[in-house]
């Protein structure tokens, strides 16, 4: 097998490479930031696919797989970054080796490691895409204090005439070095899921039953159905990642002003009484106060789904037009109306619905599959946006990935 020239390395194209660490380090999601630096890094190395890895709770999670042989002409295929498949951190699967020892690894041939070595390839992936990985590049992502947060798989590497190649040490030196640039921005998205997460736990200890599954499915959901929406509105690529960064965040804060109303009403077993109905409305509100007055795009976003989750395309939802929200003696008004609420409300509108659902609540079982379809069905139009309604349907093999997923 030959060896190709690694491309964009030189000086003149130190500006390119410039450009890039600086749009990566305005990106405050984890995994939308992971999911550049692998496209990035990819296309530093001329890699056709690559996936990641990122740590959690001491397993390395498959998190996101990019393959232009797989996915070039097939939109609908996002079902496959979904995998719930975890590994061990040890010295037997490639990611986990270069985990556990901090080093890049160049494999020339996958189904070709040296016998010898205390690593093998796990070909999962391979067998459930049909697709052939051959060079592969694995590279440990790091933070700050020099922990490995994750790990980067970079695969088969193609010459200019598109045929497999090996990766070279060039490209090892130039990915390792790349990521080392992007520390700063890791550490900080992490702090961002970190502080994200502490708030979850903080209302899980009000609400048992807003887990952390259901935020991750709610703001996993969220993005999908917004990807759709905006290629079928041509939103512009960049755009679009960077409106999925913040809308996950955003997304899976959803009911974090539920952690202001009294447990009596929260973990009624019955249903609600027409007063506590209406001061469980105001979680909504109280929500958006958490965020509100603040310059930055997820703190907005949140703002905006806080507030507008609950609103109905119909114009029966709540809380309604309030004019002033930090105000302490708020009156729910009349329900805003179709695209006067937010595109990202109306998104999480149905994704928190089909989440809530399926789901078992202190006060109701969860339902079957049918029912819950059905019921988004018959509320398009109604409840939900019907533009949304149909992108939730075509999309479906992904929200059925996702929600096996996060169980
Ligand atoms: P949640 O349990 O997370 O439910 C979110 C939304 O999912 C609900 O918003 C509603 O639109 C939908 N949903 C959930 N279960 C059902 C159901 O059995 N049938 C139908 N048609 N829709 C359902 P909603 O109604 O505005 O409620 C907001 C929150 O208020 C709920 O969040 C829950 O915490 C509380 N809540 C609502 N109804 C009751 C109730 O009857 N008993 C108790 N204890 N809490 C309730
Ligand atoms: C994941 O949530 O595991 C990856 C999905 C994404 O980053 O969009
Ligand atoms: C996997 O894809 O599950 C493992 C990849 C590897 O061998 O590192
Ligand atoms: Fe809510
Ligand atoms: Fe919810």
């Amino acid at each position: 097998m030959g060896y190709k020239r690694t491309q964009d390395l030189e000086i003149n194209n130190l500006n390119t490479i410039l450009k890039k660490l600086e749009k990566l380090h305005h990106i405050k999601d984890i995994h939308s930031l992971i999911n550049s630096i692998l496209a990035e890094t990819r296309e530093i190395t001329n890699a056709d696919a690559g996936s990641i890895f990122i740590k959690e709770n001491d397993k390395l999670k498959f998190s996101y797989v990019q393959n232009d042989t797989l996915f070039k002409n097939d939109i609908l295929s996002n079902k496959y970054i979904y995998s719930n498949r975890e590994i061990t951190i040890d010295e037997k699967s490639l990611a986990g080796y270069v985990a556990l020892t901090d080093n890049a690894l160049i494999i020339d041939n996958a189904y070709n490691i040296n016998k010898k070595a205390p690593y093998s390839f796990n070909p999962y992936f391979d067998k459930i895409s049909s697709y052939k990985t051959i060079s592969m590049l694995v590279i440990p992502l790091k933070a700050n204090e020099g922990n490995v947060v994750g790990v980067l798989e970079l695969i088969n590497a193609k010459n200019e005439k598109g045929e497999i190649v090996s990766f070279s040490e060039k490209d090892k030196m130039f990915a390792v070095q790349f990521t080392y640039y992007v520390t700063v921005a890791i550490e900080r998205a992490m702090m961002i899921r970190d502080l994200v997460y502490r708030m979850i736990k903080l209302s899980q200890l009000r609400d048992p039953e807003e887990t952390q599954e259901h935020v991750n499915r709610v703001g996993a959901y969220s993005i999908e159905i917004y990807q759709k929406w905006a290629e079928n509105h041509s939103v512009l690529k960049n755009e679009i990642e960077n409106y999925k960064d913040v809308l996950r965040i955003g997304a899976m804060l959803h009911d974090i002003g539920k952690v202001g109303i009294s447990d009596v009403i929260l973990k009624k077993k019955g249903p609600l009484s027409k007063t506590e109905y209406n001061i469980m409305q105001y979680h909504t509100i109280l929500g958006a106060q958490v965020f509100m007055n603040s310059d930055s795009d997820w703190e907005k976003i949140a703002t905006e789904i806080t507030l507008n989750h609950h609103e109905k395309w119909d114009g029966t939802g709540y809380p309604g037009r309030i004019d002033n929200i930090s105000s302490n003696n708020i009156k729910l008004a009349k329900g805003k109306k179709q695209t006067e609420i937010p595109l990202s409300a109306r998104i999480v509108a149905l994704a928190d619905v089909y989440d809530a659902l399926f789901s078992k609540r202190t006060y109701k079982d969860p339902w079957e599959e049918d029912k819950v379809l059905y019921y988004i069905k018959d509320q398009s139009g109604k409840q939900f946006d019907p533009e949304i309604v149909n992108i939730f349907f075509r999309i479906y093999d992904t929200i059925k990935a996702i929600r096996s997923k996060w169980e």
